[in-house]
């Protein structure tokens, strides 16, 4: 396990606040991160001297504790006064074949766009449309990932995980994961107590495009190539270039909001105040949520309330895609961005009377 005191962390979120952590510790096998919870048949580390017989390695480590993946849907709102880990389990392996089905596994570390390369590298279907998001397979199956008509929960099998409440690792099936809309029980009812090691998802060797999202079908069709994993994965990334900022260039965590699901007639509220700003004829996009709610873009309530690419101090939203937040300078402090989403919130708020909900997990 390799620990760090005093680690800055900057490098460690991709919207690029400067913060630090008290400690920061890397480990690469699942054996070493549950080592972390066993207590020497001596007593030691540490000795009977110093106080520490009988504790495990974990006990001694500052709390409270954090989990992250890639750091990229994270907003640190100040120094973390705690341990952050990070994991290093890294590997992507086929574990089976049958009836058109391959389950892959990959290490809870692994660059998930590294995933979807592997997938369409080897003509598998299911992970396609979720190329190019940014974070690491671990954190992909905890917040449930989803683009352009995709979700990760769709083609995860099980996700391997340490138990901190039992001290052994446990296989956990997708169906008891309490998968939602960007959340699972990993960060719900169940937060803090599984680390996830490893994920397993079920690929698919027959074709299985879902190109009905936006323009994605007509961008595969003019690319000329066919429809495979990989033209698909083409499209996908070129979309996400023309619409999303890249991490590595402007600070960002993507969507800072979850789109709003509301009642029906909260739809009709922004509907008639749409007819009354824009005519008649004009169509609010929204998208059938089931049981009389409906799905509303946040980046149209965002954009509406004339928020698309301002700016606030050194923090902005980009003006491509108004749903996500930036670090323009990259020197954007925590207190500039929770400012801007406090304003938007109210803006929406009195707007339109719907709450947004940060989809960004706030540390
Ligand atoms: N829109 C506007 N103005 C804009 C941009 C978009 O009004 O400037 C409206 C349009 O009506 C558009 C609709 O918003 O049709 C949806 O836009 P988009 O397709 O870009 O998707 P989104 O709902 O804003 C979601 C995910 C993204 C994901 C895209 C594509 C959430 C919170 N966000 O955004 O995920 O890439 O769909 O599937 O669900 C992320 O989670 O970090 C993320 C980037």
């Amino acid at each position: 396990m390799k620990i760090e005191y005093n680690k800055d962390l900057t490098g460690c979120n991709t919207f690029g606040m400067r913060v630090s952590c008290s400690c920061f510790a890397e480990y690469d096998t699942p054996e070493e991160y549950s080592s972390l919870y066993c207590v020497p048949p001596d007593g030691s580390p540490g000795g009977t001297s110093s106080g520490t017989a009988g504790k495990m390695p974990a006990d001694l480590l500052p709390k409270p504790f954090l989990h992250i993946g890639g750091g990229s849907n994270l907003l640190f709102t100040g120094d973390f006064p705690g341990t952050v880990f990070h994991s290093r389990i890294r590997f992507i392996r086929e574990l089976s074949r049958s009836g058109g089905n391959v389950l892959i596994e990959a290490g809870a570390g692994t660059l998930w766009d590294d995933v979807c390369v592997f997938c369409a590298e080897n003509g598998l279907w299911g992970v396609e449309n979720l190329s190019g998001i940014p974070g690491e397979a671990g954190a992909a199956a905890v917040q449930n990932i989803g683009a352009y008509g995709a979700e990760i929960k769709d083609i995860v099998e099980e996700v391997k995980c340490f138990d901190a409440v039992t001290l052994s690792m446990k296989t956990i099936k997708a169906e008891e994961c309490g998968y939602g809309y960007r959340t699972s029980m990993f960060k719900e009812g169940a937060k803090g107590r599984y680390t996830v090691m490893s994920v397993v998802l079920r690929l698919s060797e027959t074709p299985k495009p879902r190109l009905e999202y936006g323009h994605l079908r007509e961008a595969v069709e003019a690319a000329g190539a066919g429809i495979t994993p990989l033209s698909v994965r083409h499209a996908v990334l070129g979309i996400r270039n023309a619409k999303l900022p890249d991490p590595s260039k402007i600070g960002n965590a993507g969507s800072f909001f979850k789109n709003p699901v509301v009642p029906k007639f909260s739809f009709d509220i922004v509907e008639n105040y749409a007819k009354s700003r824009y005519g008649d004829d004009y169509e609010v996009p929204h998208f059938d949520a089931g049981s009389g709610f409906v799905k509303i873009p946040a980046a149209w309530l965002i954009e509406q309330c004339g928020w698309k690419g301002k700016r606030h101090g050194n923090a902005g939203v980009y003006e491509k895609q108004p749903l996500v937040l930036i670090n323009v300078t990259g020197t954007a402090t925590p207190q500039e961005i929770l400012d801007l989403e406090r304003k938007i919130i109210n803006s929406v708020e009195t707007t339109f009377g719907i709450g947004l909900t940060p989809e960004v997990e706030h540390i």
